[in-house]
């Protein structure tokens, strides 16, 4: 539109595809972290793009967090979409724990009640230990929601600044110096990396793991707030499948400067 134009939105998104060498980048107004209601507007940005690329049979994986849960949000009631009942979310995560309103698996159950499509759970506890993880991937239940997400064709996903992320998963303390240590930047699903997308460490969680990336068709990264500049640049670069970045300006402005 008009307005965008006028911005110089549409030039930043065309820039920062450049910069960050990727197909496809949408930028909303502001950032983040300073306006809360940027966050929604992500949402907004992101539920857009997931409809966009729906054929009527599609396996969507998503992952948690407060950006994910404002897409659900967002997302319009959709029951008169076509062929929704062959749309399936996943949680691409298991997760329990705190804070659930921003966990996969209510942010799945959210969307797919907005779209009036299907939904799985996948409660299983993160950081397992080896033995207990070897357990719970053979059960059935559990080995049939695995199967689902390595056959996803759309995975939505947040990406979150190391720091924040082990706060919000209240790590050990050693865990937390080794993140420190190696000035881990970012953090998305469940892997901890440094600014030059090098891993550092790994949550022991069951779910989509970045070696299925590759197969996905579509992978939708929505993060934004400038404080997530540095993040997202080192998940683009980590990242095994190129991914469309939705974002703020906030972010975009930062990714622009560096
Ligand atoms: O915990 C799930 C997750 O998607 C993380 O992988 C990511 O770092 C974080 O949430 C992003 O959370 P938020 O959108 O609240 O910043």
């Amino acid at each position: 539109g008009v307005i965008r134009q006028l911005s110089g939105i549409d030039e930043m998104e065309r820039l920062l595809q450049e910069k960050l060498n990727i197909d496809k980048v949408v930028i909303v107004n502001g950032d983040s972290d300073t306006s809360p209601w940027v966050i929604d507007e992500l949402g907004r940005a992101g539920a857009a793009r997931m409809k966009s690329l729906l054929t009527g049979k599609n396996i969507i994986a998503v992952t948690g967090g407060t950006t994910m849960a404002a897409i659900g949000k967002m997302l319009p009631n959709v029951s008169e979409l076509p062929n929704v009942e062959d749309i399936l979310f996943v949680p691409a995560r298991g997760g329990l724990g705190k804070g659930a309103s921003y966990q996969a698996n209510t942010v799945c159950e959210q969307m797919a009640e907005k779209m009036n499509a299907r939904y799985r759970v996948l409660y299983v506890p993160d950081n397992l230990g080896e033995a207990a993880y070897n357990t719970l991937t053979s059960e059935p239940a559990i080995g049939e929601v695995l199967d689902l997400l390595k056959s996803s064709n759309i995975v939505l996903h947040g990406v979150g600044e190391a720091k924040a992320m082990a706060e919000r998963r209240k790590v050990s303390f050693s865990e937390l110096t080794e993140l420190e240590e190696n000035q881990a930047i970012g953090e998305a699903f469940g892997y901890y990396y440094d600014e030059d997308g090098n891993i550092i460490q790994k949550v022991r969680t069951i779910g989509l793991q970045l070696d299925d990336l590759p197969n996905v068709e579509h992978v939708i990264t929505v993060a934004g707030g400038a404080s997530k500049a540095k993040a997202i640049k080192a998940y683009i670069k980590m990242a095994p499948k190129k991914p469309t970045l939705i974002t703020d300006e906030g972010a975009a402005i930062q990714l622009l400067k560096g």
